[in-house]
């Protein structure tokens, strides 16, 4: 059995990297919601447990909290921040409100070397704070690890039951440290060796793939991202040619994006791909229409439409795979409130209708995005699709403001094509990161040679995102933005005017339309 650690999830902004962190030290993690009974968290057999940081106080009225026996179950446990708070809340120490909120960086003093969770360790750390309350008294049975300034117990530690606590984030980046503080735990307090790798999580993937799957066939839609991508991969490693691939050209695609998936998944593995041209039907349908969200829907419904019709050309098919990722499966604590409120209708193939009766094969289930790219590097496919930024489902669509034209688009696709290519070369290029350009079908005045000239104009979007929720806009260097304007005012004809957009999210979206 894949030896694994618990993260028990207080609304944590953080429970996803203490997640990530743990993965990255070859240790399989997973996240749970924090009141999962300790009954249920036994039969799971994890060589540790985490309670993530939260924004409550353990004293509020509706404060999550976990069920007590998960302290009595032999297994290692870690609180952090607000899990420090609740062990010891549980335990039989004082938590009390802090004279002043510790937030941002702190030193820390390791008072007991010998703590196994700072083996190796300087005696002086940075850490990264962010609590209100703190503990004024530890359980008994505890003893104190560190100090920071404002608390006396930023550490502590029963080391014969193994529960260690710690009252700022060893996950964040702002804590140097941090990694290695989480490696000594998984590693020297729970024993876990380094299993989890993405050579290894392929064999167990194609096996649970061909259990699933038997003799049956299975249709994925590839869109060219790298979810799909990933996912038709390793499927195929899987299964072969019980593999079809539905690839949909909605005529709203990137430079070269339709030759690069017919080249990779067509050319070279050979998986059996429907490449769908429907470039006419979504251009005919999308005529005259201006407003952004009728834009989506016609394009969602129509993305339904075709690829429903080449799913029957296709055969009979009793499941359908999907690119599902690990954050969209992970049961949120909407602890503190999440007002992530949809801004925009998102139209992705999760969205096919109930009748399309399919039962789901999703392979990428429990991976996170860097997970994925490091599997599809595994697997064999190339960087350029590996280490692709996100592209929008209604691609091009929403990155001409405005009427959607044969025209238009063709300017666009010029002008992006040089972004991309200009961002690769100058190495701003970031898979993480969204860098493209938007046609803004507004004239303006310009003169080329001796020619005055009455042109369309192109925004430069360069945005810093690590969820797409908030993004900043990246400071490009002055040469950079010079070279992207120079070569799109020469070579893509129509365009007589560069802008780069300095919009943060908020108050901006990361796309245009
Ligand atoms: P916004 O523009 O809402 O974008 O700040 C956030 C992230 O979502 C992507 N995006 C979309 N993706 N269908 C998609 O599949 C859509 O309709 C859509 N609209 C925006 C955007 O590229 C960014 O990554």
């Amino acid at each position: 059995m894949l030896e694994q650690i618990i993260i028990l999830d207080f609304g944590s902004q953080y429970t996803q990297v203490i997640a990530r962190r743990i993965r990255e030290c070859n240790v399989y993690s997973s996240i749970v919601r924090h009141d999962t009974p300790a009954t249920q968290l036994a039969r799971l057999h994890p060589r540790g447990l985490v309670l993530s940081g939260g924004p409550a106080s353990v004293y509020a009225k509706d404060a999550p909290l976990p069920d007590r026996a998960l302290f009595e179950l032999g297994v290692p446990v870690l609180g952090i921040c607000y899990g420090q708070q609740i062990m010891a809340h549980y335990l039989g120490g004082k938590v009390e409100p802090g004279q002043k909120r510790e937030f941002g960086k702190g030193q820390l003093k390791v008072q007991d070397s010998f703590c196994p969770l700072f083996a190796n360790l300087p005696e002086t750390l940075q850490v990264w704070n962010s609590h209100g309350d703190k503990l004024a008294a530890i359980p008994p049975g505890f003893s104190r690890v560190a100090a920071t300034q404002n608390s006396d117990y930023a550490a502590m530690e029963d080391r014969s039951r193994k529960l260690f606590g710690l009252q700022f984030h060893p996950e964040v980046a702002h804590t140097p440290h941090g990694r290695e503080i989480l490696a000594n735990f998984v590693h020297n307090v729970c024993g876990c060796g380094k299993n989890w790798t993405m050579r290894s999580y392929i064999d167990t993937a194609v096996e649970a793939i061909r259990a699933q799957v038997g003799k049956e066939k299975v249709i994925l839609g590839l869109s060219g991202g790298v979810d799909s991508s990933v996912a038709a991969a390793l499927l195929h490693k899987a299964i072969g040619s019980q593999l079809t691939c539905i690839f949909v050209n909605n005529g709203l695609l990137r430079g070269r994006e339709a030759v690069v998936v017919r080249e990779v998944f067509g050319q070279h593995f050979k998986i059996k791909l429907r490449y769908e041209n429907a470039a006419k039907l979504f251009l005919g349908r999308l005529k005259g229409v201006t407003d952004p969200e009728r834009k989506r829907k016609l394009i969602g419904k129509t993305f339904i439409e075709v690829f429903e019709a080449a799913t029957q050309r296709a055969g009979h098919a009793r499941f359908l795979a999907q690119g599902t990722l690990y954050p969209d499966v992970i049961e949120s604590v909407p602890i503190g409130g999440n007002p992530a409120a949809m801004i925009k209708s998102h139209h992705n193939v999760g969205g096919l209708p109930k009748k399309m009766r399919f039962q789901l094969v999703e392979p990428l289930k429990c991976l996170f995005k860097d997970e994925v790219r490091e599997l599809g590097l595994e697997l064999g496919l190339p960087r350029e699709i590996v280490l692709r930024q996100p592209f929008p489902g209604p691609g091009l669509a929403v990155r001409i403001l405005g009427e959607v034209t044969p025209a238009r688009l063709n300017i666009l696709r010029n002008a992006d094509t040089i972004v991309v290519e200009e961002m690769k070369s100058s190495g701003w290029y970031r898979p993480r990161w969204q860098s493209f350009a938007v046609l803004l079908p507004v004239r303006s005045v310009g003169v080329m040679g001796d020619e005055r000239t009455y042109d369309y104009t192109i925004a430069i979007r360069a945005v810093e995102s690590q969820d797409g929720m908030t993004a900043d806009w990246v400071r490009l260097p002055p040469e950079l933005l010079e070279k992207l304007s120079n070569r799109i005012i020469n070579e893509v004809k129509g365009v007589n005017r560069v802008c780069f957009d300095i919009t943060s999210k908020p108050p901006g979206t990361i796309e245009w339309e």
